[in-house]
């Protein structure tokens, strides 16, 4: 019988990561790449030392509590640990961690995607094209708006806030931000400070949401706060549902307050709100931030990386709880 830990491994990863996983660990995989539900996810962790989950697995309060005694550790495949109840996890001394910096070229990769996407009307001309509707062109057709030269507001400028601010300036853009706490005036490269979400919203042409989902975060862009953005401006949201209130974004969407929205994530995924795919001036993408070759090879690198440490009894770089 192996003696190396056992890692409960819920959904498919990259083939190195599960090799490196055969290699230095006793894994469970999941081969056929289902969604576990919650019993099955606690019966499948009996015995197992950690759980390798991604953000499909809803870790609550309730199936923390449930989980056997054996489990030390959640290792997440993502950064975002919004499906976790952290303060359970540690109420019974599991270890969480997450896989911060290695996705973050990824994902402000995907933010210029959906500024791109949704100025420029690329879902509109995509699909006329594939349906064979495409039939003319004239100086008004099909017009967007441009990116280059706009001001682009941040909220929250993490690692991915910070690598979208500077692929942003290649479009000659003027970046403006709110964060809990202002940056250190090299790592601003000429940003603009706003000490709260209210003082930015009037200066963003474009707005980019990169700050973690919090219950502080839940529905931080709202209708009051979407009636501050300058009529016309385009939303854009690579990091979480839960951050904007999609009623409110719909309405304004609808009424033509905001000009248009590039989403990647969604409050209920996958089963998104019907009414983004009936409007016209949205661009969507099923969340797919970190979906290239070399980060989701990085991301389970590094959610090994701190299964490494847990059980060589060293304190884990990405511990989040
Ligand atoms: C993340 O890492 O949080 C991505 O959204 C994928 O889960």
């Amino acid at each position: 019988m192996s003696n190396k830990p056992i890692v409960l491994v819920t959904r498919k990863l990259p083939l190195a990561v599960e090799d490196r996983l055969r290699r230095d660990y006793d894994p469970r995989f999941n081969e056929e790449d289902r969604l576990y539900p919650s019993d099955e996810l606690i019966q499948r962790a009996a015995g197992a030392h950690a759980i390798l989950a991604c953000h499909t697995e809803r870790l609550s309060a309730e199936i923390i509590a449930r989980l056997p005694d054996s489990i030390r550790a959640i290792a997440n495949f993502s950064v975002g640990v919004d499906h976790v109840d952290l303060a359970a996890a540690k109420a019974r001394a599991i270890v969480v961690t997450n896989t911060p910096d290695v996705l973050s070229d990824a994902t402000a990769e995907l933010t210029i995607l959906l500024m791109l996407g949704a100025a420029r009307r690329a879902s509109e001309g995509e699909r006329l094209v594939r349906a064979g509707e495409w039939n003319t062109w004239s100086p008004s057709f099909m017009v967007g708006i441009q990116v280059t030269g706009k001001r682009l507001g941040i909220i929250g400028m993490g690692r991915v806030g910070h690598v979208t601010a500077r692929r942003a300036r290649g479009f000659d853009m003027e970046i403006h931000y709110s964060d809990v706490r202002r940056l250190p005036s090299d790592r601003e490269a000429g940003a603009i400070y706003h000490e709260t979400t209210e003082d930015l919203l009037p200066h963003c042409d474009f707005l980019a949401l990169h700050c973690p989902a919090t219950p502080e975060t839940r529905h931080l862009l709202n209708a009051e706060r979407i009636a501050l953005l300058p009529d016309g401006a385009i939303v854009v949201n690579a990091a979480r549902g839960s951050i904007v209130d999609e009623t409110a974004l719909i309405d304004a969407l609808k009424s033509g307050k905001l000009a248009a929205a590039g989403l990647d994530v969604y409050e209920n995924e996958p089963n998104i709100n019907p009414a983004f795919r009936d409007i016209r001036n949205t661009f969507l993408l099923p969340h797919i931030g970190s979906a290239t070759r070399e980060t989701r090879d990085a991301m389970g690198f590094r959610a090994l990386e701190n299964l490494d440490a847990i059980f060589a009894g060293r304190e884990p770089r990405d511990r989040v709880a």
